[in-house]
């Protein structure tokens, strides 16, 4: 017998007020016709004022546990993924503790930026298969719209706010790559290359800064690492892309995902795409796209699915997990 960390329920939550494209076109050197080429991009929700990320995380994990028929305290730990905690300390996820009433358990927070939730969700995996939780909730949430320089042509225009949440529950399965859970993972980071995106502020300057980035050499990372992680991942339990019913990957940049796809040899009609209608949402992209892609009923029971992402770090990687 093989302990699996199979997943129970998800759910997400977007802030209501959605930006167009055609917003920007009036206050910037830009347009809907630059941004849509460049990036996929059409339109991104952007949080109310006051609406916090721990606030977006709430509503998305209440989602997931009227989703999986759970209440709060049937969580042995909540891990949540951002870049946008609500302050310094402590972890937005002890916020969402509060919020969702849950009085056991642990809550902390992961911080690896775009490729956050992918971190969160190896963390998580780990954490059941050591026997240290049953059950864990993995949300990624974010509020990038405070990080961003709104003169920057070249970064407002494509992120986004938005949560969602899975939620993990230790299971059997026979050790066979046909097991319904999270079946392989593969995590990697690379500091030297910090400078190409990272937020010009934090402890050290006293200020919240801004995000900063190297849209181009982003990219051409991205384009390399992204598929070489997912086949990582999948090498690891004797898979290939072939096998793949759904890549759901972070959604930066629709020219990334499908550069990714190509490499894997993996058509895009298998590919949850949601970057047109939330931009980049960092952390919380893969969250949103596998809820969205299970209530469009694109991911059923049994599908294999690879999540891949790359963020600032640059830290990257993969989890290959059956549904
Ligand atoms: O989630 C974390 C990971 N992040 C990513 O994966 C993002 C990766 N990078 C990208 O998605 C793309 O590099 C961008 C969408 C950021 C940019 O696309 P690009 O095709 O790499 O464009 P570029 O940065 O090479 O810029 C091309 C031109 C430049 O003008 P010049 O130098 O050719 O005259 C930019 O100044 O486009 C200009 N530009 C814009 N023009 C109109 C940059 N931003 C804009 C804009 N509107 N919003």
């Amino acid at each position: 017998m093989t302990i699996r960390a199979v997943v129970k329920g998800i759910g997400h939550y977007l802030p209501e007020r959605i930006v167009e494209n055609a917003e920007f076109e009036a206050r910037l050197d830009t347009s809907d016709e630059w941004i849509k080429a460049r990036s996929g991009i059409e339109r991104r929700h952007v949080a109310a004022e006051g609406q916090t990320t721990s606030d977006l995380a709430t509503r998305a994990a209440l989602a997931a546990l009227a989703d999986a028929g759970m209440q709060p305290d049937d969580l042995d730990a909540i891990i949540l993924a951002t870049s946008t905690a609500d302050l310094t300390f402590p972890a937005a996820a002890t916020m969402v503790q509060a919020n969702l009433g849950m009085t056991r358990g642990f809550a902390f927070d992961v911080q690896a930026v775009c490729a956050g939730f992918v971190f969160a969700l190896a963390n998580a995996n780990g954490m059941i298969l050591s026997g240290q939780a049953k059950r864990v909730m993995v949300i990624g949430a974010e509020t990038f719209s405070r990080l961003m320089d709104w003169t920057d042509r070249s970064t407002c225009v494509l992120f986004g706010d938005g949560a969602g949440a899975l939620i993990l529950e230790a299971g059997e399965g026979s050790g066979a790559n046909t097991d319904r859970g999270v079946l392989s993972s593969d995590l990697n980071s690379d500091g030297r290359h910090r400078d190409l995106l990272y937020v010009d502020g934090g402890v050290s300057t006293g200020t919240t800064g801004h995000l900063r980035m190297q849209g181009r050499e982003v990219f051409r990372h991205a384009v390399e690492k992204l598929a070489q992680t997912a086949h990582a991942a999948l090498d690891k339990v004797g898979l290939t892309g072939g096998d793949v019913n759904w890549i759901v990957p972070h959604q930066a940049n629709l020219r990334i995902i499908t550069a990714t796809a190509q490499r894997m040899q993996v058509p895009m009609e298998r590919v949850v795409v949601t970057v047109q209608d939330h931009g980049n949402t960092s952390a919380a992209s893969i969250p949103l796209a596998l809820s969205v892609g299970r209530d469009r009923g694109q991911i059923k029971p049994g599908d294999l699915i690879v999540t891949e992402a790359i963020g600032g770090g640059l830290a990257w990687g993969a989890v290959v997990l059956r549904w």
